[in-house]
């Protein structure tokens, strides 16, 4: 199997997309990219740096303020796995709380910041064996990737999936708010006018709702097959 292609994993919040892309990266020898820690990178960034008022609206000033930013992926030794830098800090843990998770939405539906990082994303991706993931991979980033999955679960399904995700980072907040959060986020990724969450025509469908990561593995694996074989 020498052909390297690219896979786009899109979907909603929490539905594992990540665990199944990692996965298959690592059995692949594929790069990994999260595209939703660099939303949430510069979201962070904002926060930081006072960009947000207290009604959530984000400041024009970000917009000139871009080039200052500058995210990278560095493999951590202890975890094997690659964590987010802002400005040359590691805020993998920041960049997950409810508080960035709050944001994230309003920050990633500017467009400015959208051509930035889809760029950056296009640059990263541009050898081919790549597995990224994210809202807008297979319709935007890699209109032409060779393997496109849209993945969905229901929201009680993935409130809690990502709750039990919060609880394990002690991270103080209620299932009820997370649900909260995942509905706000659904909304917004998929009514924003700037490249909303949709399913590419092409894509296949993958609802994980009731399947173990083992299986939703073996799933892909074999779409990767019969394209690659
Ligand atoms: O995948 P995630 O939940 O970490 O993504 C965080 C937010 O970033 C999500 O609410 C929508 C946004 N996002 C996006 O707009 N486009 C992407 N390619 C990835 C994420």
């Amino acid at each position: 199997m020498n052909r390297k292609i690219t896979i786009a994993i899109d979907g909603y919040s929490s539905t594992g997309k990540s665990t199944i892309a990692k996965a298959i990266a690592r059995r692949l020898r594929y790069i990994y990219v999260d595209t939703g820690a660099m939303y949430r990178a510069v979201t962070l960034f904002c926060i930081q740096n006072g960009l947000i008022d207290p009604s959530g609206q984000i400041s024009d000033r970000l917009k000139s303020m871009l080039p200052a930013i500058n995210i990278e992926f560095r493999r951590s030794n202890s975890t094997d796995t690659a964590e987010t830098f802002l400005n040359s800090v590691n805020v993998e843990k920041e960049i997950r709380s409810m508080e960035t998770s709050s944001h994230v939405s309003a920050v990633s539906a500017i467009p400015e910041v959208r051509k930035m990082l889809v760029g950056q994303q296009q640059l990263m991706g541009r050898h081919g064996g790549i597995v990224m993931d994210g809202r807008d991979i297979g319709t935007v980033v890699f209109p032409d990737a060779e393997l496109k999955i849209f993945m969905t679960a229901s929201p009680e399904i993935r409130a809690l999936r990502r709750f039990t995700e919060l609880q394990a980072r002690n991270e103080n907040v209620t299932l009820e708010e997370v649900r909260k959060n995942i509905e706000e986020r659904d909304f917004s990724d998929t009514h924003r006018d700037t490249s909303p969450l949709k399913q590419a025509e092409d894509a296949l469908v993958l609802d994980n709702s009731s399947m173990t990561p083992e299986e939703q593995l073996e799933w892909l694996y074999e779409k990767v097959m019969e394209i690659c074989e």
